[in-house]
């Protein structure tokens, strides 16, 4: 319950802020992280759409260490609940994008990490702009 709360109070901070931009110190993030994992995101949708399993494996392989690593990251603070959360959702569309690829349901596969683009965009918007002076 109390989390529960915690959280509203998050997301009406969130919403009723004109800037997304929290004063967040975020020392000690690892930036090659987020560039390896745009890379990796860059070439996925193309070799989904290329049906080449192997490749998109291997990029969602990329992604998901660079979830872990983020989702340590944020778990360590206290003041960031909202980042874990997408973290762990994000987490969450990768693994089904593996799931889909294992399957060979590259449709699927495709829809996931389009939904995963809007994560990143999600976290970025609140933490990324706050950073960028
Ligand atoms: C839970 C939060 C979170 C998620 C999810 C996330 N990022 Fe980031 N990302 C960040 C933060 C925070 C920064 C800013 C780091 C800084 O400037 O110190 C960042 C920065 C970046 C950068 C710029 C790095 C640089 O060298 O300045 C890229 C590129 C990036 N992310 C790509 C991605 C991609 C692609 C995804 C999704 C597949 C993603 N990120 C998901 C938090 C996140």
């Amino acid at each position: 319950m109390r989390s529960v709360w915690k959280w509203s109070v998050w997301l009406s901070l969130i919403v009723s802020s004109v800037s997304p931009a929290l004063a967040v110190e975020l020392e000690g993030f690892d930036k090659d992280v987020m560039q390896a994992m745009d890379d990796a995101f860059k070439d996925l949708e193309p070799v989904i759409g290329a049906r080449n399993t192997e490749a998109a494996i291997s990029d969602v392989q990329v992604l998901l260490e660079g979830y872990q690593w983020t989702g340590d990251y944020f778990k360590a603070r206290t003041d960031t609940p909202d980042a874990v959360q997408w973290n762990a959702e994000g987490h969450a569309l990768l693994e089904s994008v593996l799931a889909s690829l294992n399957r060979q349901d590259f449709e699927k596969a495709a829809e996931s990490a389009r939904a995963t683009a809007k994560n990143c965009k999600a976290c970025h918007e609140v933490y990324k702009k706050s950073l960028s002076r």
